[in-house]
C-alpha cells in the first residue's frame, strides 16, 4: 500500500507570528512540500490563532494543488470558517484553551450526538470529515456510529513514551477501524526515528500527518529534503 504523507505547515506560521511578520509564508511551504511529494497539506486553525490565520485558509484553499486538510475544534466559530473555506477534508480535534499542543483525541464516545451532527453539517457541504481520536476501542466504535469513514489515530503517547505497548494499542485500533470500514490516518509527535516502527506495527495506516518534527528537520536540511526523508520512510 502506498502511504500518503500530509505535511502540517502550522509551524511555519508559528515562526511568522512570533514577529507578526509577513514571512515565512505557510503557503510557500505548502507548495514546496507538494513539489517534494506530499499528498496533502494539513493546517490547524486554533481558537487563539496562534499560528494559522483565517487569511491563510483562503490562500491555501486557492493554491494547494493536492488536498487541503484543516484540523479544527467542533465550535460554531469553526463551523462558519470551515463552511466558508470548504477544504477537501476537515479533521475534527479536541482543543483546550491554553494547551501547548493538542493534548488528546476527540471524545467521540462521550459526545456522540454533538460530533455526529457537526460531521453531518460539514458532510452536507461536500467536505470529507475525519475524527482525530485516541487509539481506544470505544472511540473507534463511536466514530463509526458518528457516520464518518475515516479516523486519525493520535500517536502522541507512542511518540512521548516509545513504549511498545503503545504500538500494540495503535495496531489494534487500526485493525478495529479497518474491520469497521474506516480509513485510518495517524499523527502527532511523529519523527524520522519513530515513524518506521509504527509503519511496521500498523501497515494498514494509509496516511500520516506530520508537522513539528518535519519542520524542525527542515530548519537544518531544507524543507524539500526534509519532506523527501519522511517520504523515503513511508515508501
Ligand atoms: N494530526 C493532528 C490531528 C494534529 O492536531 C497535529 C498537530 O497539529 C498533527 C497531526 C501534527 O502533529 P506534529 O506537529 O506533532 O507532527
Amino acid at each position: 500500500m502506498t502511504r500518503r504523507l500530509g505535511v502540517n505547515v502550522d509551524h511555519v506560521a508559528t515562526l511568522r507570528q512570533a514577529r507578526r511578520a509577513r514571512y515565512p509564508d505557510p503557503l510557500a511551504a505548502a507548495l514546496i512540500a507538494e513539489r517534494a511529494g506530499a499528498a496533502q497539506i494539513t493546517v490547524h486553525i486554533r481558537g487563539d490563532r496562534r499560528h494559522i490565520q483565517d487569511h491563510d485558509l483562503r490562500r491555501l484553499r486557492e493554491s494547494v494543488q493536492t488536498l487541503l486538510n484543516i484540523e479544527a475544534a467542533c465550535t460554531e466559530e469553526m463551523a462558519n470558517i470551515l463552511l466558508e473555506a470548504r477544504p477537501h477534508r476537515v479533521t475534527l480535534v479536541a482543543e483546550r484553551a491554553g494547551e501547548v499542543t493538542t493534548e488528546g483525541g476527540l471524545d467521540v464516545a462521550g459526545n456522540a450526538a454533538e460530533v455526529a451532527a457537526f460531521a453531518r453539517r460539514l458532510g452536507a457541504a461536500g467536505i470529507h470529515v475525519a475524527l482525530f481520536i485516541d487509539p481506544d476501542d470505544a472511540q473507534v466504535d463511536a466514530s463509526r456510529v458518528a457516520g464518518v469513514d475515516m479516523v486519525e489515530l493520535n500517536t502522541a503517547r507512542w511518540a512521548e513514551t516509545g513504549d511498545a505497548a503503545e504500538l500494540v494499542r495503535l495496531a489494534a485500533a487500526t485493525r478495529r477501524a479497518r474491520a469497521l470500514g474506516l480509513a485510518v490516518a495517524a499523527g502527532h509527535g511523529l519523527t524520522l526515528q519513530n515513524l518506521a516502527p509504527l509503519c511496521a506495527a500498523a501497515p494498514e495506516i494509509e496516511e500520516y500527518n506530520i508537522g513539528h518534527a518535519l519542520i524542525a528537520d527542515a530548519v537544518f536540511l531544507g524543507l524539500d529534503v526534509s519532506v523527501r526523508r519522511y517520504l523515503e520512510l513511508l515508501a
